[in-house]
């Protein structure tokens, strides 16, 4: 099988281990601040116009164009500002955590760069409040950065000024949402806030705030390195570049991998992460975080394309994939997922509040062969409420995506075992009226 792995933004790290955050490494291998360097003698928008060249979309969940949501700052209203989201809550994501370990210098440069080019003179790092390692290594690198002259005033002779802050976060999951973080940010709870307006054109204070993923940054950094042609040489449709996947679950070499877009799974899974450990079969995998619908081994073939995904029911989301062996039990998977969803929702919308504990009982008892037989469709009725049409994209009854993301589970246990989970729910009634055990 051809694996293709296309090292961009982990290229150097994977070269260096031992010292790639530090700064003199960064700077003698990796060309540290270079594309600082060429981005401060262009002008801003011609930035934001690279950018837009290369077709690169955030990679922290939603895929949105990233010089798109640039250019979207109303014209002459400042101050602005640069929010860039380290929070990297999803669950079993975690390829920003090893680019902040391993390379904050290409993040810091990233929001630099990206810093000019929306002319913000304050940007933040929300950093995730359990990176501890991550948190001393990322501060380390804003301080070399402040003292070679890369941050503070007038930028190697440019004129330009910028303050960059490294904020940890207080550990929760909804913080990682664009508007819970710059309500955290605030100082506030990290309460999501409805939208619109969107953050760039009312975010951090009220003024318009760009919100850009760590991924992000690291690849606005090498777009300005190698152009935005270069970048838009790579990948497929609409879905360009690279993107780092988190391979995890039952796979031989669970890590992070960054392919070309367009990779199928089936390289990904079987290929470069070494196939489903044990020789066992593939059930089925995850294909985007936690929030993502689920798909089979048929789809194996399918590639890494955003766009594909969403033709599919679900979505590359955070670019986490979990993959399932034959002895895993769907019912319970769902039923975890469920159960961090109840514990993350922040309580401001009635169906999200209510709906995500209500889901993670029922949940709960049909995993434990407690359902009863109307259970899954119990769920699918009210869920309806949480996930308008019960499918992907959903529509929205609250103000950030957690709520219909809790759906997905069970929206995928239905579609794909419904007829087999009923059976067994049936079974489980009988059963426990046989034994007279009460109901959860
Ligand atoms: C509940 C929730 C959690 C999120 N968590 C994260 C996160 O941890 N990191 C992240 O970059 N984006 C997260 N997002 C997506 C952000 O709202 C936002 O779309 C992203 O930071 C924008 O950056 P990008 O355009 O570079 O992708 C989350 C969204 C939701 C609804
Ligand atoms: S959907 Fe859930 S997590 Fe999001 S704002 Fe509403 S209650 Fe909070």
């Amino acid at each position: 099988m051809a694996v293709k792995e296309t090292l961009v933004i982990t290229k150097f790290l994977r070269e260096r281990t031992e010292d790639s955050w530090e700064y003199a490494a960064a700077r003698e291998h990796n060309n540290a601040y270079g594309a600082l360097e060429k981005a401060l003698k262009m002008e801003p928008a011609a930035l934001v116009e690279e950018v837009q060249k290369s077709g690169l979309r955030g990679r922290g969940g939603a895929g949105f164009g990233t010089g798109q949501k640039w250019s979207f700052l109303p014209p002459d209203i400042f101050p602005r500002y640069l929010a860039v989201n380290a929070d990297e809550g999803e669950p079993a994501t975690f390829k920003d955590h090893m680019l902040i370990e391993r390379d904050p210098h290409q993040i810091v440069e990233g929001s630099i760069i990206t810093a000019y080019a929306i002319q913000a003179h304050h940007a933040f790092i929300y950093l995730r409040g359990e990176f501890a390692l991550g948190a001393e290594r990322l501060q380390a690198a804003v301080e070399d950065a402040y003292a070679n002259g890369f941050l503070g005033k007038n930028i190697l002779g440019s004129g330009f000024d910028l303050e960059l802050i490294v904020h940890r976060g207080a550990g929760c999951y909804i913080a990682g949402d664009e508007t819970g973080l710059l309500s955290s940010l605030e100082g506030e709870r990290a309460m999501p806030r409805i939208k619109p307006p969107f953050p760039a054109v009312q975010g951090l204070y009220a003024a318009p705030t760009i919100v850009n993923n760590v991924e992000t940054m690291s690849a606005v950094t090498q777009i300005v390195n190698n152009s935005g042609e270069w970048y838009a040489g790579m990948g497929v449709g609409k879905s360009l570049g690279t993107r780092i996947f988190s391979v995890s679950g039952n796979v031989e070499r669970p890590g992070n991998y960054e392919v070309e877009l367009g990779t199928t799974f089936r390289e990904l899974i079987e290929g470069l992460a070494g196939g489903v450990k044990g020789g066992k079969q593939l059930k089925f995998f995850i294909p985007g975080g936690a929030s993502s619908p689920w798909l089979l081994p048929e789809h194996l073939d399918e590639p890494l394309d955003m766009d594909r995904a969403t033709e599919l029911g679900t979505m590359l989301g955070s670019g986490a994939i979990m993959v399932f062996d034959e002895t895993v039990d769907p019912v319970l998977i769902a039923w975890r997922i469920a159960k961090f969803f109840a514990h993350e929702s922040c309580g401001k919308c009635t169906p999200c509040r209510e709906g995500s504990g209500w889901l993670e009982k029922v949940l709960y008892r049909m995993a434990n062969g407690l359902g009863r037989a109307e259970d899954l469709d119990l769920l699918l009725g009210f869920g309806n409420n949480l996930a308008p049409g019960l499918s992907w994209p959903p529509g929205q009854t609250t103000i950030c995506q957690l709520g219909p993301s809790t759906m997905s589970p069970t929206v995928s246990l239905n579609k794909y075992w419904g007829d087999e989970i009923r059976a067994r729910l049936t079974a489980d009634e009988a059963r426990r009226k046989t034994l007279q055990v009460t109901p959860a």
